[in-house]
């Protein structure tokens, strides 16, 4: 089956579930991590450190981080450390608010801010395997810290942007996220068990897409499945849907490196 035949019978099977499943709102049920709702073989190989694949990245990313590249001679250790320590904390807080820009930014995007202004280096193109290993090794080193966006202040209305998004049914089969990951996370469709759609396993290994990849692309890939024009990698969009998920993940603990289907 294509993508799109399997997006097609997917939302079709959703549409088709007795409307008589029971409908929580997303304040009363627990968080729960996408790991909770995976296959035991998909949860021994996470648990695994020698036969998970995010291993391979986080490798790249400790070559990566100690790398000197661009004008100003600087690899991220120069300015942060053997061991990035205190990025810890902030690694387990974005997306977090760019007062320079006047908007929040995504930890991918903290990352390409300083290849360019504090190390005179080109930006890493989205979802890179060089941008996703070194994103990777500061969310491992993040890992078990509960996730802890801020959205006060002037995060305010960029959550209330994510949330509308999250609500708005869209595209062909007119659906919107919480339909899926807040009403019907555990029910099992075509061979898929629902999540609640958490992010705070991003970036993670996908096996449908072999490699390691942002939450953004899993936002896409369901935009697809649901048959709705996708956002850009890093649009506005996409980065206001992930602070509103991002705060709806609070709490939970930082999986690093996590690995889905
Ligand atoms: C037609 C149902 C459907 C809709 C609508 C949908 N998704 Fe998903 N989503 C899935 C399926 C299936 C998966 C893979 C299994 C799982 O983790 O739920 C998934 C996975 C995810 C994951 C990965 C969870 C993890 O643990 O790795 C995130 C994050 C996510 N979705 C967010 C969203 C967001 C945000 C939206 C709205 C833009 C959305 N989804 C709309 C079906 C849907
Ligand atoms: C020349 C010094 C310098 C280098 C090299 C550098 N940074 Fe930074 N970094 C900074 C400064 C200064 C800040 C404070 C915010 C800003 O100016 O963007 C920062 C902020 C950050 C933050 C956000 C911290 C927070 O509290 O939110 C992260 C994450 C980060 N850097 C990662 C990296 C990574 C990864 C690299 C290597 C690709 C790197 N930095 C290279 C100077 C540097």
């Amino acid at each position: 089956m294509g993508p799109y035949q399997r997006g097609l019978v997917l939302a079709v099977a959703l549409l088709l579930l007795p409307g008589a499943a029971l409908i929580f709102p997303a304040s009363a049920q627990e968080a729960r991590s996408g790991y909770f709702y995976a296959s035991p073989e998909t949860q021994a190989l996470q648990d695994d450190p020698f036969a998970n694949p995010g291993s391979l990245w986080l490798e790249e990313g400790r070559a990566r981080w100690q790398r000197i590249e661009g004008a100003a001679g600087k690899s991220c250790a120069s300015c942060h450390g053997d061991n990035g320590t205190e990025l810890i904390e902030a690694s387990a807080a974005y997306p977090k608010f760019n007062k320079r820009l006047g908007r929040p930014i995504t930890l991918s995007q903290q990352i390409n801010q300083c290849r360019v202004r504090h190390m005179g280096a080109a930006a890493l193109a989205p979802d890179s395997e060089a941008l996703m290993s070194i994103e990777l090794l500061l969310r491992q080193r993040a890992a078990g810290r509960p996730m802890q966006v801020s959205v006060d202040g002037p995060m305010r209305p960029f959550y209330e942007r994510g949330k509308a998004l999250y609500f708005q049914r869209r595209g062909q089969f007119n659906m919107a996220c919480y339909q899926c990951h807040d009403q019907r996370p555990g029910e099992f469709v075509r061979g898929e068990r629902l999540s609640q759609g958490q992010i705070n396993n991003f970036p993670a290994y996908l096996i449908r897409w072999g490699t390691v990849g942002s939450a953004h692309r899993r936002f896409q890939l369901c935009d697809r499945q649901a048959r709705a024009e996708p956002f850009q990698i890093g649009s506005p969009e996409y980065v206001a849907l992930e602070v509103y998920v991002a705060h709806r993940a609070r709490g939970l603990a930082v999986e690093a490196p996590a690995v889905r289907p």
